[in-house]
């Protein structure tokens, strides 16, 4: 059988074996989740690919969060997140767009001293209801669950944030987003 030589490799290229692995990484297929937080009176979101159940009795789930994601400092002040999970219909690609860049936009490296300084509101004209702990549920989000972070597990460059769910319903008709749809990659 010919060899599957993945896109951007062009022949004359020779793959690593890290290269490789990567390439077997990318194929875990993951729903998109935005993350819901708040900190000081002030709402914040964010795309997570890492979300998973972990437990039956009592319900908890898991997200990953990057170790410099303001996300994870709210989380660790507050104990409080939401994750929705986005649809196919209803905008879902134009919504993960918006939540993929960071709240500080120092994050991303490159932008000038300016630039950097800025605090972006992802959820700017992004409809959505607030938990009573001021966490954003996003309105076109097929389900969406309310979560009491009970541990922070160091795990890398991430931080394992497992939930206890509190709360939680199905809102959307649709598919859900997943990593196969968007064809984005976070993983590797
Ligand atoms: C497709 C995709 C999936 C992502 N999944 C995660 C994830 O599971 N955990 C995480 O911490 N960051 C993830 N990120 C990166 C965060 O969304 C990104 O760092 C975000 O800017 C952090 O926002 P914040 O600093 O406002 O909390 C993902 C990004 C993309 C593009």
């Amino acid at each position: 059988m010919p060899e599957r030589v993945p896109d951007g490799y062009p022949g004359r290229v020779t793959r690593t074996h890290d290269d490789v692995v990567r390439e077997a990484m990318h194929e875990m297929p993951y729903g998109i989740y935005v993350i819901g937080s708040s900190r000081d009176g002030r709402p914040n979101a964010m795309i997570a690919d890492w979300v998973m159940q972990v437990s039956f009795s009592p319900r908890l789930v898991l997200v990953a969060m990057e170790n410099d994601a303001t996300t994870l400092g709210a989380v660790r002040e507050s104990r409080a997140f939401t994750v929705s999970l986005l649809q196919q219909q209803n905008n879902g690609m134009a919504l993960a767009a918006r939540f993929v860049q960071p709240r500080r936009a120092e994050k991303v490296r490159g932008r000038s001293e300016g630039a950097a300084a800025r605090e972006v509101d992802k959820l700017a004209d992004v409809e959505y209801s607030a938990t009573a702990r001021g966490c954003p549920i996003l309105t076109d989000a097929l389900m969406w669950l309310d979560c009491e972070a009970e541990q922070f597990l160091p795990a890398g460059d991430h931080t394992l944030v497992i939930g206890r769910v509190l709360d939680g319903a199905v809102t959307g008709t649709g598919d859900p987003l997943t990593s196969t749809y968007t064809g984005w990659v976070y993983s590797g």
